[in-house]
């Protein structure tokens, strides 16, 4: 089954860790976790004390999304907040690769976002030690905003590179996510769903979600 990942930056926060128990009970699989550095993007979110704070509440797996300059920095602040998966950008300044290796050394999942503009070519290099790749639909810093299909090609290239090297790697998609554009990503392979808006404005969350489970196998 395709995992979902609903994306918290639309949850009210403030009654996050409630919003992340109501979140594990419609059945995600994971939560995802949008930490913004004012620098990288132009929004700032939160970071390891708000994520320490609520990992006290539920066992979901937490799935942070790095948009920070230099995330080799923080590696181990995020680790010590309880995050079980740590995404960072190719893009993002400082040492990328050094973050991912520290992510594993720290006994989570790494991984790798790319955002709209960036070709596939920029995001290669760091497939190999990473456990998922994230393709951002949108130009990262914001909820609400409308999904750039220009990108699905991508979701299929890093799928046949997966398919080519014999990895196992999930696929992640993140940015104007609905029924519509979710189904379109998973057929061009993706095997995760992260949604905000579409997620958290829907009247029933968790029929939503095992809609969205059954668009296709997952990893
Ligand atoms: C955007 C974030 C996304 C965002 C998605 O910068 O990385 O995770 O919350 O929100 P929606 O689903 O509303 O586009
Ligand atoms: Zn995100």
């Amino acid at each position: 089954m395709t995992k979902v990942s609903p994306s918290m930056l639309s949850a009210d926060f403030s009654r996050l860790g409630d919003e992340l128990v109501r979140v594990e009970k419609a059945g995600a699989d994971w939560a995802h976790l949008d930490v913004m550095d004012g620098m990288f993007v132009p929004n700032i979110t939160f970071g390891p004390p708000v994520i320490k704070a609520i990992r006290g509440r539920s066992r979901i797996t937490f799935d942070a999304h790095l948009m920070i300059q230099s995330p080799e920095r923080y590696v181990d602040a995020f680790a010590d907040a309880g995050c079980d998966m740590v995404t960072v950008h190719c893009e993002a300044e400082g040492d990328p690769a050094e973050a991912m290796d520290r992510i594993r050394e720290r006994g989570m999942k790494a991984g790798v976002s790319l955002n709209p503009e960036t070709p596939t070519s920029r995001i290669e290099p760091f497939l190999d030690k990473a456990d998922l790749a994230l393709v951002m639909t949108v130009h990262p810093g914001f909820g609400g905003q409308a999904f750039i299909s220009d990108c699905v090609p991508k979701i299929s290239w890093i799928s046949e590179w997966a398919k080519r090297k014999g990895r196992r790697m999930e696929i992640s998609v993140d940015g104007g996510v609905n029924s519509v554009t979710g189904k379109t990503c998973v057929e061009a392979g993706a095997t995760v769903l992260v949604a905000g808006s579409s997620l958290f404005k829907s009247a029933d969350m968790a029929s939503q979600i095992s809609e969205w489970k059954a668009y296709g196998p997952s990893l």
